[in-house]
């Protein structure tokens, strides 16, 4: 993990609020970081693409009087995961987290790339898991902090061609629910959210009802004044993820099969 800092514009002294962007180079996590410039708060981007992130960082203290920081890491990896759970403990603040970080290989599962797989459980699960805990450390010893965990609408349901993907963001949202009720009394606000079709690289091309990603920033910024534990992006994405839960497991399963049948 390398880091680099784009430096404070000089003369200014106030302490500012600090988020820090998990997977912000591109898409969700991206729109994310250019709100939190805007409504104030230092960021710290991480990330793999290094000049993506240098670019975003860039753009971001060119504009708002926000100090941006990189931390390019990998968070599939390991040793990339404990080098930011230590910069988390180790911050003078931490006022926001948002894990957007995640990656969807997938298909019909024997066709899929085990490596792919592994690391895909290891960022959407392991890492967010791991972070979210040092986080929490951090954000309890001063007492308040809100969590941002990206979750998704296939996580509100099993999704054939999309199994393990579903089954991570089910456990995003879960989690994330429980850490909400644990951390309430600690002053710590956690919540999930759930985009459905967004247009980002992950999802690229038309589709009806596609979100643009600050549809995403705009659900989850609203969710933070209210008291759910999760919240679903998009009036069309509440109604699908609502049916889903009404309808026989087995009548779920036949209709997202013929939805995603083209990604087998
Ligand atoms: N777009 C949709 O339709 C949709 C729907 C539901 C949920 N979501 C969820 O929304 C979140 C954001 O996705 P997006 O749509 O904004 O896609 P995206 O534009 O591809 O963004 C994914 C982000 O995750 C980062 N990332 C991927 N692998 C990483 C790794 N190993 N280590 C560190 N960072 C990593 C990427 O950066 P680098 O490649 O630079 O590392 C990028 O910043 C994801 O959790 C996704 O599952 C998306």
């Amino acid at each position: 993990m390398t880091q680099t800092r784009y430096d404070k514009p000089a003369g200014s002294h106030a302490p500012r609020p600090v988020a820090l962007i998990l997977g912000a180079s591109s898409g969700i996590g991206r729109e994310f970081a250019r709100r939190y410039a805007r409504e104030g708060f230092d960021v710290i981007l991480v990330a793999r693409s290094r000049d993506a992130l240098a670019e975003l960082a860039l753009e971001i203290s060119e504009t708002h009087t926000v100090e941006a920081q990189v931390r390019v890491a990998d968070l599939s990896r390991r040793d990339d995961v404990s080098s930011i759970a230590a910069v988390i403990d180790s911050l003078p603040r931490l006022d926001h987290m948002v894990f957007s970080a995640g990656s969807a290989p997938e298909g019909d599962l024997t066709r899929s790339d085990p490596v792919s797989l592994r690391s895909m459980v290891d960022l959407n699960i392991t890492a967010l898991t791991l972070l979210g805990r040092a986080a929490v450390i951090r954000m309890r010893r001063s007492g308040r902090g809100t969590i941002i965990n990206i979750a998704s609408v296939a996580g509100y349901q099993p999704t054939p061609y999309l199994a393990a993907y579903g089954a991570s963001k089910s456990y995003v949202r879960t989690f994330s629910e429980a850490l909400y009720e644990e951390n309430r009394r600690h002053g710590v606000r956690v919540i999930a959210v759930s985009p459905g079709d967004t247009d980002t690289p992950m999802n690229p091309g038309a589709a009806r009802g596609k979100r643009q990603p600050e549809d995403v920033v705009d659900t989850a910024w609203r969710a933070l004044s209210g008291r759910a534990p999760a919240v679903i992006d998009g009036a069309r994405n509440r109604a699908l993820a609502g049916l889903a839960r009404l309808l026989p497991t087995r009548a779920t399963l036949l209709i997202a099969e013929r939805m995603f049948r083209s990604q087998a």
